[in-house]
């Protein structure tokens, strides 16, 4: 399946992005095609709510910024997964902009599974998170959470969840 990594985090090296890479390599070595977005790297600005989209537009966002090369791989991809650190107790700014970005596009029609991995200094800080995942993406778009993991304190960077990360992309 295609899989599409949306990352939030604007550490190329830092423990997100070392939990997607783990991610990555397993779910490649499983055979499925990945691939991964920068998206704090990305010009994408927040919803200016003109309506364009669901208007003139008919599904096409009138902001002609990075989120257009991000669209295409949203509506082809069988699976998507959220990654970011936890900012002040919920997603980055960055990961964010990219899912109300979605606002143009509605369900995407062909996901069917998401998965969502965060980072954070603290343990016990992922409800907000958590809760918007469930609603918004889960429960709004339909599709089958396979997996919410978490990574804090001395687990950041940690050889153990590089492993839990790659199990479960070698898993799918
Ligand atoms: C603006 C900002 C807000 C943060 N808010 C929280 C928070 O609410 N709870 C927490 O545990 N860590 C918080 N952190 C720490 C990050 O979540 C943590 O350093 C994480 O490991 C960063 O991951 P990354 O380097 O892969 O992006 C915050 C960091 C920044 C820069």
């Amino acid at each position: 399946m295609k899989i599409l990594v949306l990352n939030g985090s604007p550490h190329p090296n830092g423990p997100t992005s070392d939990m997607v890479k783990a991610f990555t390599s397993g779910a490649t070595e499983a055979g499925h095609e990945v691939v991964c977005v920068n998206a704090a790297h990305m010009n994408i600005k927040g919803c200016m709510a003109c309506e364009y989209c669901h208007n003139k537009g008919n599904g096409v966002c009138a902001q002609k910024d990075d989120m257009q090369e991000i669209y295409p791989e949203i509506l082809s991809a069988d699976m998507i997964v959220f990654a970011s650190p936890i900012y002040y107790f919920t997603l980055s700014a960055q990961l964010q902009a990219v899912i109300h970005r979605t606002y143009a596009i509605d369900i995407p029609k062909n996901v069917k599974k998401v998965a969502l991995i965060m980072s954070s200094g603290s343990q016990f800080v992922y409800g907000p998170a958590i809760a918007q995942y469930y609603q918004s993406i889960v429960e709004y778009w339909g599709v089958e959470n396979t997996g919410i993991f978490t990574a804090n304190g001395k687990q950041n960077g940690s050889e153990e969840k590089r492993n839990e990360l790659y199990m479960f992309g070698l898993g799918l």
